[in-house]
């Protein structure tokens, strides 16, 4: 897959530990070996250090595993691949593809992903604005993160796929019944994108005993995690462990 330059939109050619494109523009690999294309002051600078270490410390446990072994198994080992909003790479690294690049705003994010996948090509960029060429690559990912849905018809090639990972109606129930008096079922309604046609869903869910310590990683994992009062959010300190439904749903569209 081609990367743009984020200036004049020409080809960039790796060159030792840069990327030079033909009108001399150059941007340099980061010590860690991601790439900063993002030239713009952005306000969203992507999930902070906090943020970032619950999740890897939370992920590294393997709760997710069988969601990570099921997206792969949709992945086949020929495609060229881009996970947005790859975050820390647990995903993304692990991905059987020929070709693997991951986009994100955090800079702690890339620092992680691109030295325990030195293999893989690890951009700082917005997902809304992909220095990637139109039609590049077979297969998109996005995990639990925002929908960028121009981009994404965009770049894929005819005939390729976009597989989204967001939560099942019972995700995280048990915790939501700990921390709310009401607890409610996520919205799953199916989401349109033009110009992609939703082949299939696929269900996918376990239920796992979750003691003390990593629930605190996983409650900071989630959205309700800054909605939350500091009262609720004593309520899981009392927990020693919870028994969790992990449940998603994975969309498979494909550009029409
Ligand atoms: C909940 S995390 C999911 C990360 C990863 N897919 C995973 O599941 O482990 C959401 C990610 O979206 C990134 N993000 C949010 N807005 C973004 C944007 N506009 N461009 C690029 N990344 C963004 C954050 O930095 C964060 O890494
Ligand atoms: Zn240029």
């Amino acid at each position: 897959m081609n990367i743009l330059c984020p200036v004049c939109k020409k080809i960039l050619y790796r060159e030792d530990r840069s990327y030079r494109c033909e009108n001399g523009h150059c941007f340099d690999l980061a010590k860690e070996g991601y790439l900063n294309l993002n030239l713009k002051n952005s306000q969203n600078t992507g999930d902070n250090p906090t943020m970032i270490k619950a999740r890897k410390a939370f992920l590294e446990k393997g709760y997710y595993q069988f969601l990570r072994d099921g997206v792969n198994a949709l992945i086949d080992n020929e495609d060229e691949l881009v996970d947005l909003a790859c975050g820390e790479g647990y995903y993304t690294s692990f991905f059987n593809a020929k070709e693997r690049i991951g986009i994100d705003l955090s800079k702690t994010g890339l620092k992680i992903a691109s030295k325990s996948d030195p293999d893989g090509i690890y951009l700082l960029n917005s997902i809304f604005h992909d220095p990637l060429e139109d039609e590049s690559a077979d297969v998109i990912t996005t995990i639990f993160a925002p929908l960028a849905k121009e981009e994404i018809v965009r770049i894929l090639k005819p005939k390729g796929r976009f597989i989204f990972v967001r939560p099942d109606q019972r995700h995280l129930y048990e915790l939501k019944e700990v921390l709310y008096d009401e607890p409610y079922l996520n919205e799953t309604k199916n989401i349109d994108i033009e110009g992609l046609t939703l082949e299939k869903q696929i269900p996918i869910a376990q239920k796992r005993e979750v003691p003390q310590e990593d629930l605190q990683n996983l409650f900071m994992m989630t959205p309700y995690f800054n909605t939350t009062s500091d009262k609720d959010k004593e309520k899981l300190k009392k927990s020693e462990s919870l028994n969790i439904t992990f449940a998603f749903l994975i969309d498979v569209y494909r550009k029409s």
